[in-house]
């Protein structure tokens, strides 16, 4: 029988900086109606600490899984980590959760696609571990967009929020549960939608190239908005085709956590009501790779996601890239 992706743990992790929209407007030009209205964001966690950070709160997120899940760290073969926040432009984020864990020399590496980070990580995780060759995977979404949103710009920084999740998925025979399907997707074309263009190879910081160009989120809102509606749809609709189910097989529906709006648009088309849709984007804002594992972390907290029950987790981000996965929880 099929070797199946099993979760076998899940953790999470917050910043302890409470950001509300009433305190932004305290120096900015918003407020707290605007910004609930147009996003359905109440308020946000911010790297405040000195010691919070991308690798801190992923390796957070890390050991609550590891230990909720049981298995010893000396077992894990693979650590990932979704996420395009990390402490340093390079090494790999997943290279300071395996050190500040202490698992000896499994494969780590990060995987850079935005809101969707934590879709592809699983989508990856699954086919290595499908393949026989690691029984075990780390896999962590995490990203401290605050860090890099410019925070004198209302149309980008009301929107995001830090935070990591984090799970243990183990190689099962002889079970349904676990990651049932996957669709990822990408569009170069659309790249500079949501983009940071300073600080990498084509426009390093204080080069010339670089002149008149942004170091930190730029995004035009209406294009990502439309993407955003569209590719939540299309990538739900192709992963239940692949799957052979449709949204009446769908228990619980997490989605990336971007907007309110967006998120109610997504499950019209999808036909799924309020009762199986879960949100929490009103307490965290956008929080990137984090928003997916976070979201189902609180879903399970609060009774919502019951062993057996069939999830449909849905992700958008910069690329652009979406996609889709289909778990038995
Ligand atoms: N407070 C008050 N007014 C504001 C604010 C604010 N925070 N931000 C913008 N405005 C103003 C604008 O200046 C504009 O004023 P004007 O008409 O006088 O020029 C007006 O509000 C309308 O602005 P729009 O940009 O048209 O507002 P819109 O209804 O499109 O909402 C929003 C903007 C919320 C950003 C929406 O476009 C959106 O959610 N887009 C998707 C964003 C997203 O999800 N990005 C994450 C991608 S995932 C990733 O990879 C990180």
């Amino acid at each position: 029988m099929k070797l199946r992706t099993v979760i076998k743990g899940i953790g999470h992790a917050l910043p302890e900086t409470v950001l509300t929209n009433d305190e932004i407007s305290q120096f900015l030009d918003t407020n707290d109606e605007w910004i609930v209205q147009r996003t359905g964001i109440k308020e946000r966690r911010v790297c405040k600490l000195p010691h919070e950070g991308t690798g801190f709160l992923a390796s957070v997120a890390a050991k609550e899984a590891i230990e909720r899940s049981g298995v010893d760290p000396e077992d894990i073969g693979l650590v990932l980590c979704a996420t395009v926040s990390g402490d340093y432009p390079w090494p790999a984020t997943a290279c300071n959760v395996q050190d500040a864990l202490g698992i000896p020399c499994p494969s780590a590496f990060d995987v850079s696609a935005a809101c969707a980070g934590f879709i592809y990580a699983m989508d990856v995780a699954a086919a290595i571990i499908e393949s026989g060759r690691v029984r075990h995977a780390l896999v962590v979404g995490v990203d401290c967009l605050s860090k890099q949103v410019d925070w004198t710009d209302r149309s980008t920084c009301v929107l995001f929020g830090d935070a990591a999740g984090a799970v243990v998925v183990e190689g099962q025979e002889n079970t349904d549960r676990g990651l049932i399907e996957t669709a990822t997707f990408s569009n170069g074309a659309g790249a500079l939608h949501i983009a940071i263009e300073v600080g990498g190879s084509k426009y390093p910081f204080g080069s010339p190239q670089a002149e008149g160009k942004k170091a930190c989120i730029t995004m035009n809102g209406r294009e990502v908005y439309r993407f955003a509606v569209k590719a939540m749809g299309d990538a739900c609709e192709r992963v239940l085709e692949k799957a052979g189910m449709t949204t009446d097989d769908v228990d619980l529906f997490v989605p990336h956590q971007a907007n309110l709006r967006i998120i109610e648009s997504a499950s019209e088309r999808l036909g799924l009501t309020e009762d199986r849709v879960f949100t929490n984007v009103q307490k965290y804002g956008n929080t990137s790779g984090g928003s997916v594992p976070l979201a189902l972390y609180e879903a399970e907290q609060e009774g919502r996601l019951e062993k057996g029950m069939n999830v449909m987790t849905v992700g958008f981000g910069a690329g652009l890239v979406w996609g889709a996965n289909l778990i038995k929880w």
